[in-house]
This record gives C-alpha cells, structure tokens and sequence, in this order.
C-alpha cells in the first residue's frame, strides 16, 4: 500500500507531508493497521527491561511524533514502544522553514527542525488522556532555545515534575545539533550535575509510591570522541543513569550524492547507520550489559537491526526508514530479526546482545 501513498507524499514538501500523515494517523489510528503487516513477535524476541516487557526490540525513534499525537497508530505499526518530543517546558515554533529535506538517493534525511513542540503541560495532557497504553511511551526531554545553558538543568528538571509519571522511560536529550549551544551540555562538567539534578528531581516526584519510577537514559550524539565517549560512559553509568540511547544525527556529512547534501542540520538514515553501530559498541564495552542501550541511526532492514544488537543493543528505534519504506518496515524487520537470530543459533534476542562487541 504505502508504494502508492509514497510517490504522492513525496510530490509534497517534506514537511507538509510529515504533518498530513501526522494529522491523518491522530484521526484514523486504524489506518496504520492497514498500512502495515500485523506484527507477531517470536518469543525469542521477548525482553524485561528496567521493569518493562518488551514483546520485540523495535521502536520509532523521537522526533516524530514531538507531540504524542498519533500514538495508537504507532502500536497499530507493530511498534513495542514509541518516543514521543523531543518536549521543551515551553512551546516553542521551532527553526524557520524550510527546515526538513529528502535525500532519496542517499535513504537519508537532513532536519534542522529545532523542537517544534506544543510544550510539557500539552504532552502530559495527551498523554493523560490516552485510553490505554497501546505500547510502551518513552519521553524525550530538552530544553527551550532561549534558555542559557547555565539554566538547562532547570528545564529537564521541570520536564520531569510534568511528566515523569505519564511516561514508561524518559530520555535526557543533549544530542540534537539543531539547538545552539545544545551539545555542549555533552561535556562531562555539565552533563553529570545535569544528570544528577534529573536523577533527583524524578526520585523526588515518585516519592514512596508503589509505581516504579521511570528509567532515565541519555541520549547522545554520534559526533563525540572516542576517548570522550568511554569517558562520558563511564561517569554516567556511575551516576546512575538506566540506559543510553545511541545515536541522534550527525553534522558529518559522509559521501552524498542527493541535490540537498550541503544543507545545514542532522544528517539521518543509512549514512549514518555504522557510525551509530560503533557508538553503540563502545558504549557496550564500558556498560558490559548493566544497562541496556536503544541502537538508533540507519536500521532499514532486518539484517541492519541485528547489527546493532550484536554491537550491544537491546533496542533499536527507526526514523527515516518509516519514511522511505513505509510502517510495513516494521514487520519486516522484526520477522527478520527472529530468522537471523535462529540461523545463528541464538535461544534469545538477550544472548545475542553484544556478541560482536569485542575491542
Ligand atoms: C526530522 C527529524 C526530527 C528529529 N527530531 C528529533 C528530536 O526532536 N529529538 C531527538 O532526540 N531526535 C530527533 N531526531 C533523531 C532521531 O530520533 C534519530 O536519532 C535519528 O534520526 C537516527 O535514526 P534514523 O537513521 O533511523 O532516522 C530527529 C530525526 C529526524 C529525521
């Protein structure tokens, strides 16, 4: 089906195309069922993460649906879990357009979005008045462009008041390029007392309740360092964060060959699939399983997901092949995953996490 709907929507604007299926999914949530193929994961695929059952490995990366708009639609894909925001406390409109472009030849996409988002309180309201969880919802936290870095941590802080008990994990996003300034909170001196402050702020708002608290993962960019990275790793994993995320988008712009190659933001999709596996590896080298890691940059098949396990993934995200492949990817993927696991000889999903993760 979505081989006809493709040439349509990519007749459109990038980003008027974006917001026409957004808009069409939060109406018609079923139409997502008949867009993709049912999902019926093995149970080879099945996971207990932090304290969350996950039927298979696969969700859809943050950025998409900022808003929560359209969950339904992404359990009707097959989805296991979803991630909504990236949330900035405030709403905020976001960089001018023409912020989105397609790089077909190259399945990749470049953004300079910059949190386009309706705000906290709206999210948690969304996310209030869901039904029913229809999969697991992650929530991915950064902070307004207009405030100082100096001030960030007032702004996770607060996100997490607003929404740590509406979301199954929540992510610290300090990754996103499209913000200025925003990756410097990267740096060890700053990400740890804004970890530290998150990690406080989300055990204060629990209190003694019976409902566990949210994991908290961090998210980070596939354009640090080695030597930065295992050292960023480890004092995290040390402060207490419950996972990473690896990778959000690259400003490197490795070897293109579509018309918008030079266009200034994240660079996503398959050029960005290796690199973000190396990401993932050497952060399995340091965190050795403790806590699990979502692999996320250039997965468009089966064999691409497998691959980021093998470097020491729990769990892989997809963004741009939703957009280039359409929600059958899904099924695709996670039946694929469960032949490759058993060609391989693989009783579960878990054995196989990081066993191509040697130095
Ligand atoms: C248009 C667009 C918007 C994005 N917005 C966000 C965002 O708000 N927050 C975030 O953490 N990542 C964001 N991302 C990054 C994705 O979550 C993901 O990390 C990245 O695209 C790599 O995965 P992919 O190659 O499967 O697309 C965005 C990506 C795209 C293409």
């Amino acid at each position: 089906m979505y081989t006809w709907i493709r040439p349509l929507l990519f007749q459109l604007d990038p980003e008027t195309a974006h917001h026409l299926t957004l808009a069409s999914l939060s109406v018609v949530p079923g139409a997502a069922r008949w867009l993709a193929r049912p999902v019926q994961p093995s149970p080879r695929l099945r996971q207990r993460l932090w304290h969350l059952d996950f039927p298979h490995p696969l969700g859809l990366a943050a950025g998409l649906d900022k808003d929560g708009v359209a969950i339904p639609a992404w359990a009707g894909c097959g989805f296991a879990f979803a991630e909504v925001g990236t949330v900035t406390p405030r709403p905020q409109p976001g960089n001018p357009r023409p912020r989105l472009f397609r790089l077909p030849a190259d399945g990749a996409l470049i953004n300079r979005m910059g949190f386009n988002n309706r705000g906290g309180a709206a999210l948690r309201q969304r996310l209030l008045k869901l039904p029913a969880r229809p999969c697991w919802i992650g929530v991915n936290l950064g902070k307004n462009k207009d405030t100082p870095n100096a001030q960030a941590a007032d702004d996770y802080a607060q996100l997490v008041r607003t929404l740590a008990d509406v979301a199954d994990y929540l992510v610290i996003n300090v990754s996103s390029p499209n913000t200025p300034g925003l990756r410097d909170l990267q740096a060890q001196s700053e990400l740890l007392p804004l970890v530290r402050r998150v990690l406080a702020e989300r055990s204060a708002v629990a209190g003694p309740s019976a409902r566990p608290q949210p994991p908290v993962l961090v998210k980070l960019a596939p354009d640090l360092a080695d030597d930065d990275l295992t050292e960023l790793a480890a004092s995290l994993l040390q402060a207490g964060v419950d996972g990473f995320i690896a990778t959000n988008t690259t400003l490197a712009r490795p070897r293109l060959q579509s018309a918008h190659a030079g266009e200034a933001g994240g660079l996503s999709g398959r050029p960005l699939r290796a690199r973000a596996t190396a990401v993932v590896r050497q952060l399995y080298q340091v965190t050795r399983g403790r806590v699990p890691i979502i692999g996320c940059g250039g997965v468009f098949s089966a064999a691409d997901a497998y691959e980021k396990i093998c470097a020491g993934a729990n769990l892989v995200q997809i963004y741009t092949a939703l957009i280039y492949r359409g929600p059958q990817v899904v099924s695709e993927i996670v039946r694929g995953l469960d032949d490759l696991l058993a060609r391989d000889g693989w009783p579960s999903l878990q054995s196989a996490v990081g066993s191509q993760a040697q130095a």
